[in-house]
């Protein structure tokens, strides 16, 4: 893409981010996918002004009182956090781990994250990458790879995080290496993570330099989103591992039905809301002097992968499936109490109960913002679903959130029957991009 696009398609986020529904916007350049089929395929020539005036309509105002996980309305990208933490969370994922290239230099990686971010405006607007799947030179490949085009949005969020071996990762004699002059940035909350009892790490879909997390209620759109990335990085980066993800198993916004895991329980019944500014602050934004100042407005995200022995599960009474929860699995009320939000009582839930063990009452008031996704990969060759739960978890600082936590959790929770960790990872993930021009990364990089 050159400058001059580049320059078109931020304007045109700009200008949409801060856009009336239905009032004609002045973006130039930046068309959305759904205009292109709609009416470049009928051979329509388009007016800018006539674009973005399409672009807004099917976007809604920010003030709007219906939530955007009601309306569809596409998440805005810019602002002072990252979108995909504490944003309803959508239906579809698509996690992606990256690492960086042996060859690649800290100048050429920065440029990919300037073009990253680009594409990242471009897309959670509903908007084609560059010059678009089929607008752009007949000689070169298109910028745009063009399975989403004629899709909305479809809530669309990209969050980025930077992992462990991105400021130090081990050479071959074995010896800790500083690729890109970023080890003294590192922040101390940035753990390895330890060992836990249980654990049967897969190194192939552990760990990972740079990850991006894309949420969509489309899984197209939530696909289509990562390839454009890796497309772009190529040469840069390359997908250690990925996770498709569906069926969210947590809530971040309280009022809404909350959905199921894979054993058939409601997930995310005591959660951070997204709309709870305080519990954001306290629990997920890391603070001024919580470490680098880079850090200050971003969050936490360690990635489990969960398998869970659902044959083993299924042939398990529903007394024994409640009592490893704690909660009734119809209602989702915790033991002793009638309705799903009713305030636990932890001493009438088994003692290795996981609500018991995970309740913040128990944890001297320790919370994590959860975000998880089931999977289901195929088959394990024995006949077994690989099946289980993309664990997702946002907060402050690992080392007083999701360590004490897994630790008190892989000592003695009852749901460690039926589940096995099987994949790890943890990323630093910046606050958010405030406005067009800045990048992913720019703070840490800067
Ligand atoms: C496959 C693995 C897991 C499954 C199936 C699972 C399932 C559940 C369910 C059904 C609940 C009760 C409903 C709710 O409040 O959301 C729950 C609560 C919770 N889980 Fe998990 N979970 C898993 C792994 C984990 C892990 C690894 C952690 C953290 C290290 C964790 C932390 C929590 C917390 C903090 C709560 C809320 C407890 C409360 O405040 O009452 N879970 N989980």
């Amino acid at each position: 893409m050159d400058a001059e696009n580049a320059q078109a398609v931020e304007n045109a986020q700009a200008v949409d981010t801060a856009q009336q529904p239905g009032t004609p916007s002045a973006s130039g350049g930046a068309v959305s996918r759904r205009a292109v089929i709609g009416w470049a395929g009928a051979g329509v020539a388009l007016g800018a002004a006539v674009v973005g005036s399409v672009a807004a309509a099917t976007r809604q105002d920010d003030a709007d009182p219906v939530p955007a996980a009601q309306t569809g309305a596409d998440v805005p990208f810019y602002g002072e956090n990252q979108s995909g933490i504490a944003t309803p969370v959508q239906d579809r994922l698509h996690f992606a781990a990256f690492d960086v290239s042996e060859n690649a230099t800290r100048e050429s990686l920065v440029k990919m994250l300037k073009e990253w971010t680009k594409a990242a405006a471009a897309m959670t607007g509903g908007r084609e990458v560059g010059t678009g799947a089929a607008n752009g030179l007949p000689e070169a490949p298109p910028d745009d790879t063009g399975e989403a085009l004629g899709l909305p949005a479809s809530r669309l969020t990209l969050t980025i995080g930077f992992g462990p071996t991105l400021f130090e990762k081990a050479g071959p004699d074995g010896q800790p290496v500083d690729r890109f002059g970023l080890r003294a940035k590192r922040p101390e909350a940035l753990i390895d993570l330890p060992n836990f009892k249980g654990d049967k790490l897969d190194p192939l879909r552990s760990g990972g330099d740079i990850c991006v997390q894309a949420c969509a209620d489309d899984p197209q759109v939530a696909v289509h989103a990562i390839r454009n990335l890796a497309r772009i990085g190529m040469g840069t980066v390359n997908i250690r591992w990925s996770q498709l993800g569906f069926g969210k198993t947590s809530s971040t916004t309280p009022d809404a039905q909350t959905p199921r895991n894979l054993m058939g329980f409601k997930d995310g019944t005591h959660n951070i809301a997204g709309t709870d500014a305080a519990g954001l602050a306290e629990h997920v934004w890391a603070a001024p002097g919580d470490g680098p100042e880079w850090m200050t407005g971003g969050s936490y995200l360690v990635a489990r992968r969960i398998r869970m022995h659902v044959e083993t599960w299924d042939r398990a009474s529903l007394k024994d499936q409640e009592d490893t929860f704690g909660r009734t699995k119809g209602e989702g009320a915790p033991y002793g109490k009638a309705k799903e939000h009713d305030a636990p009582d932890l001493k009438a839930m088994p003692a290795d109960s996981h609500v018991a063990l995970a309740h913040p009452d128990a944890n001297n008031g320790l919370m994590i913002l959860r975000r998880g996704f089931s999977f289901t990969d195929g088959t394990d060759g024995l006949g077994r679903l690989d099946a289980g739960l993309f664990f997702l978890a946002y907060q402050r600082d690992t080392r007083k959130a999701f360590v004490p936590l897994q630790q008190r959790l892989a000592a003695s929770d009852k749901l460690n029957e039926y589940i096995q960790h099987v994949g790890s990872a943890h990323f630093a993930c910046p606050a958010g991009v405030r406005k067009p021009g800045e990048w992913w990364g720019q703070a840490l990089f800067g």
